[in-house]
């Protein structure tokens, strides 16, 4: 089986979705298969049961089965064992989940003092720059526990491979980094955190990205829901997109923008930093779900259609707008040298990219990006500082002495 970023004409498999139908556990089955298996005096040699159906990671053990060969494993719909890490078949997960590991940081360790002062000033800063800070603290600290709760209680059940889960568990540990970041940063300045924290209820603004991410959670965490059919496989795949994609690829984009400009005019700079690393994160996240959409989409071209794509499209182009209007809601009028039409120029820019990353004809011809330095800031690497003291320091400061 494929790698979504191997050479696309190298050996595709025949029968990609010849097991896909075969999900429902049967009890007095899967019974059979251990006695069965377990008599088998070359495990190696056989084919693994037919009912070893390994969904959930859950299932009863086999003792002396087969052992898992490379080629068992597959990105949803698997049926092999889901608690053996090896043999690797992704090597693009298991990169990200190291990756992310040697990335690690804590809200804490971000000095707030200029912040607090700034901040607590009666005239440090306009009351356009403070309504952007307390929207976007408002939007992204309930947004980071949404995207938590869709990985953890929607997307990981059905995400069928043990290096992609890997991922998906140090993903869902950021994102509780995110949201205590953000915390850290209200309890910090001193604001109502109840004013902020209810802004996606009470705030249309705000209200109403969350509002347009929470159907797309709903499907998946249904308890009975399960992949298997095209449909139930389209299912997971638009959703995976839409969160992957547009709430973190695209929804995130003005306010990370907004507040890392603050930073870079010396505003607010605790703040902006926290932004940097969980930016640094989040772009990592979203590389990681389009990994996955890639090689779901390799292990399974029939669910790629063209009617599926077109509403891909359609679900993209009406993201763009709500984040359009997001920039427009947050920036009223234009401070810190940007403006809420640099942001529509921004966004269309952002999703040509999106979509040419996911393998999607680019829809906004032209669209150029008015904030190329938002480029550089997404390489943390640059920043000598941060890979030279930070991480040091965790790996330093994390041994234990047996002195
Ligand atoms: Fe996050
Ligand atoms: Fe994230």
């Amino acid at each position: 089986m494929q790698n979504w970023n191997d050479d696309p004409f190298a050996g595709l498999s025949g029968n990609l979705t010849s097991e896909t139908n075969e999900l429902t556990l049967d009890n007095n089955q899967a019974q059979g298969a251990i006695v069965e298996t377990a008599t088998q005096t070359h495990p190696e040699e056989t084919a693994p049961p037919e009912t070893h159906i390994g969904i959930t990671g859950l299932e009863k053990i086999e003792i002396g089965a087969r052992r898992i060969q490379v080629d068992d494993k597959k990105i949803i719909n698997c049926r092999a064992d889901l608690n053996q890490l090896v043999p690797f078949k992704y090597d693009w997960a298991w990169q990200k989940y190291l990756d992310g590991c040697a990335n690690h940081w804590m809200p804490q360790e971000i000095n707030m003092t200029a912040d607090i002062a700034l901040w607590k000033s009666k005239d440090g800063l306009t009351e356009d720059e403070r309504m952007i800070i307390k929207r976007n603290l408002g939007f992204f600290s309930t947004a980071d526990s949404l995207v938590a709760n869709n990985l953890v209680l929607a997307v990981y059940r059905h995400i069928t491979n043990p290096e992609c889960r890997q991922y998906l568990l140090r993903q869902s540990f950021e994102e509780a980094v995110h949201t205590h970041a953000y915390q850290y940063v209200i309890e910090s300045l001193g604001m109502d955190d109840g004013e902020i924290f209810n802004m996606y209820r009470e705030l249309p603004a705000v209200a109403r990205k969350a509002e347009w991410a929470l159907p797309f959670t709903q499907h998946l965490s249904n308890p009975n829901f399960q992949t298997g059919t095209d449909e139930h496989d389209q299912m997971l795949l638009r959703e995976l997109i839409a969160f992957y994609v547009i709430f973190e690829g695209i929804f995130f984009y003005v306010g990370f923008t907004q507040i890392l400009s603050m930073g870079r005019r010396n505003k607010m700079t605790g703040t902006a930093e926290q932004f940097q690393y969980i930016l640094r994160d989040e772009s990592m996240h979203m590389n990681f779900g389009i990994d996955v959409i890639n090689q779901i989409k390799i292990e399974n071209p029939h669910l790629w259609t063209e009617t599926f794509k077109e509403n891909i499209i359609n679900i993209i182009h009406e993201a763009v707008d709500i984040e359009i209007q997001y920039a427009y809601d947050t920036m009223p009028r234009g401070i810190l040298g940007l403006n809420a039409p640099m942001f529509k120029e921004y966004l269309h820019f952002i999703a040509n990219r999106r979509c040419s990353q996911i393998g999607l004809p680019e829809q906004y011809s032209g669209a150029q990006n008015p904030f190329p330095w938002m480029s550089e800031v997404l390489d943390l690497k640059k920043e000598k500082n941060f890979f030279e003291t930070r991480v040091t320091e965790y790996q330093t400061g994390g041994a234990l002495s047996w002195d």
